[in-house]
Formats: C-alpha cells, sequence, structure tokens
C-alpha cells in the first residue's frame, strides 16, 4: 500500500518524464549531489525539484517566529541531587511541549564534536574515485556512502548526500570504516552511547518510570550514525536539504556544524529555526519513543532548508535497531504503566523491523510514520 501510494505521487510530481530512468543514471554515477555541484551545474536537475510543496508554502522558508527551542544544562546531572530534578523537569517539558531540545555541558568535549565533523566533511571531499568504493543501497551493509536513503521511493529528491554507519548492536570491524573518519568515529560512538544511557534515565524518570526502564525496554541496544552533507544548492528555493519527517527510532542526538544553520522544527504550527550552537548537542523524540509512551513524549516534523551557501555537515545518531538485529522482532507497544481506563492505548503493537520497513518504504513525503499504528477510537 505505501509503495504503492508514494509510487503515484512520485508521478504526479514528475510532470510526464521518466523520473525512474534519471533516479537509475544519477545512482550509477555514484557521485551524489557533491558530484553535480563539483560538475559547475547552475541548474538542479528535476529529479530534486518539489514544484508542489513550494507553491504550497510560497516562499515562506524563514517565518519570523519568536519561540526559541529549549537550552537544558546538564552540568551537575550525576552530582547534584536537586539540580538532576530540575534536569527531569526540563526535558519532561522539552519532550512533551517541543520533541526537541539542545543541551550544554553534556560530557561529550567539543573537541570530539568538532573532529566528528571534520571527519565526515573529509570523507564528502575525498576523491568520488575513493568514495565510490562505498557508495551502495544494500540496507545489508554496515557503511553506506549515497544520496538520501529514499532516493527511490520519495516524493522528490533532496540536496543531501549521506555517509552512515550501522555502529550497534554488531558495530563494522575498524577496517571496514573509511580510513579518513575511523578513529575518531570510534571515540564519538562510545562517547555518544553512553550519553544515550544518560538520557534514557532521565526520560524514564521524566515518565515516572524506574530510572532503568527504557533501557531494559531495549531503547539503546541499536545506534546508526549519520553524516549529512549538504552541498551548496544553486536554486536553493526548489528543493530541500531534508524534507520535513519525524525520524524513526527511539530517539536521536544530532550534532550539528557551527557554521551554517538551516535546521528548523515545526512548533504550534510554525517553523522555528534551530540555532547551531558550539559545543552543543540537539536531542529530539523519535517516533517509537511517542509510540511506547502514548503519545507524553512528541516525535515532531523537522526539516532542513537548502541553502545558496554551503556545505552545511551534520552528525545524526538513531538509537533504533534494524531487521536482523537481536531486538528486531521484539514487540512494542505503549508501556502499560502509562495506560489506564482515562488513558488508553493510541497504537497498536508493532516490532522495531516492522517500523523501519515501513518508514523506508514510505520515504520522507512530509508525513508521520505514526498514522499507519494509529487506533481508530471507538465509534469513529
Ligand atoms: C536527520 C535530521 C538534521 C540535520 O538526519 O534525520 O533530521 O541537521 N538531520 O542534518
Ligand atoms: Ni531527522
Amino acid at each position: 500500500m505505501a509503495n504503492a501510494s508514494t509510487g503515484g505521487k512520485a508521478e504526479a510530481f514528475s510532470g510526464g518524464y521518466d523520473r525512474k530512468s534519471e533516479l537509475k543514471a544519477f545512482d550509477d554515477m555514484k557521485t551524489g549531489v557533491k558530484g553535480l555541484v563539483d560538475s559547475g551545474i547552475t541548474k538542479i536537475p528535476r529529479i530534486f525539484i518539489h514544484d508542489q510543496i513550494k507553491k504550497e508554502e510560497s516562499g515562506n522558508l524563514k517565518p519570523a517566529s519568536t519561540f526559541k527551542v529549549p537550552i537544558i544544562d546538564m552540568e551537575g546531572v550525576y552530582t547534584d541531587t536537586n539540580r538532576r530534578c530540575e534536569i527531569i523537569k526540563e526535558m519532561r517539558d522539552a519532550c512533551q511541549s517541543w520533541g526537541f531540545f539542545q543541551i550544554l555541558n553534556h560530557g561529550i568535549p567539543s573537541e570530539v564534536l568538532d573532529e566528528m565533523i571534520e571527519g565526515v566533511r573529509e570523507f564528502h571531499e575525498l576523491d568520488s574515485e575513493v568514495k565510490k568504493q562505498f557508495y551502495t543501497r544494500d540496507l545489508t551493509r554496515k557503511v553506506v556512502y549515497n544520496t538520501n536513503f529514499d532516493f527511490h521511493t520519495s516524493p522528490a529528491a533532496t540536496w543531501r548526500d549521506t555517509l552512515y554507519f550501522i555502529m550497534a548492536p554488531h558495530p563494522p570491524t575498524p577496517e571496514e570504516l573509511p580510513q579518513v573518519c575511523r578513529d575518531v568515529l570510534i571515540k564519538y560512538t562510545n562517547s555518544v552511547q553512553k550519553l544515550g544511557l544518560c538520557l534514557l534515565e532521565l526520560f524514564s524518570e521524566a515518565l515516572g518510570l524506574d530510572k532503568n526502564y527504557l533501557e531494559k525496554l531495549g531503547c539503546a541496544v541499536g545506534l546508526s550514525i549519520f553524516g549529512q552533507y549538504y552541498p551548496a544548492c544553486p536554486e536553493p528555493e526548489l528543493t530541500f536539504a531534508l524534507r520535513d519527517h519525524s525520524d524513526s527510532g527511539f530517539f536521536t542526538v544530532l550534532l550539528q556544524d557551527t557554521k551554517i544553520g538551516g535546521l528548523q522544527v515545526f512548533h504550534e504550527n510554525q517553523w522555528v529555526d534551530v540555532p547551531p550552537m558550539h559545543g552543543a548537542l540537539v536531542v529530539n523524540v523519535a517516533d517509537l519513543l511517542q509510540l511506547i509512551t502514548n503519545d507524553k513524549f512528541k516525535s515532531v516534523l523537522h526539516r532542513v532548508i537548502a541553502q545558496k551557501i554551503g556545505p552545511r555537515v551534520s552528525v545524526a545518531s538513531f538509537f533504533r535497531t534494524r531487521p536482523g538485529d537481536v531486538d528486531a522482532e521484539k514487540v512494542y507497544g505503549p508501556i502499560k504503566e502509562l495506560i489506564s481506563d482515562e488513558n488508553p492505548p493510541l497504537y497498536r503493537e508493532t516490532t522495531t523491523e516492522e517500523y523501519l520497513m515501513h518508514f523506508y518504504n514510505k520515504g520522507l513525503d512530509g508525513t508521520s510514520g505514526l498514522l499507519k499504528f494509529k487506533l481508530q477510537k471507538e465509534g469513529n
């Protein structure tokens, strides 16, 4: 069903041209969006054009919103009981109303963050012949370089190349990692996993559960790290860098470079910028955490606008398991401690495998993957 409907939309957007062959021709080159930019193009290929969406938005990409994404200082989280209680409260508020917040003093030194951004940038700026060895659409590979994971299923492509790694539960061997970012990736992965466990404790307590609850449920078993590279775009008004979407896993930790913004989150019917801050990390609730918390925590739409300036680099760490992982068939539904007669389950149960395959097959089309799992209210 999902395939048929996105296929239909893709055709409607294509203006009657042979979109499939153009997608294939681009993919076969294995040089990504950066390859197009390096070749000196001044017009973007039509497979990247989002004309219908852009018309609907009528160019309104930078609304003058006065909302500010919450910033939470984690200093004292393990040493100061009072401060820890405040942090938990701030996170609860942020997860309930925004689904997004930035954290400071999270324990990962800013040098490691800077090095991680540089490592991703250096990979994308390698000679295209070297990068080609990693270009693939094989979902079983643990080190993958390509353009848009949903290139062949989304209504229109977006201005971004990605290098991603499946780092947990079964990481690649160090030799499988590209040399330019190998050491820092291993260091960053260890740090982000520790931070992930800390966040899960705080989320658990924010929900009124035992502090180990979400970890025991398996929410930090899987980790995929995506090194995003958004080249400068000659016609940013015609496309996106990353289309509006919510993330598929339990939660995401995002590191953005300090030079170029462009990430926006949808809050109270407006797009709000998430300004880059040196040393900070962005944390967001993802779909499966919204599902198991029965809508207490919100997985919200976010996007990255295309810009004339670039490249922009970011590193997104998705805490999620994948088909084939130990926990992939484990069943998740609304947590029983969070449901009651007044607060009945809003979602049917699913597995992380089923959820991720739905997310991949649907592609980023501007809608939440959770819709398919919503239970109908009786009487509707
Ligand atoms: C993502 C994402 C934002 C960014 O990869 O899912 O939302 O700033 N990335 O790259
Ligand atoms: Ni995202």
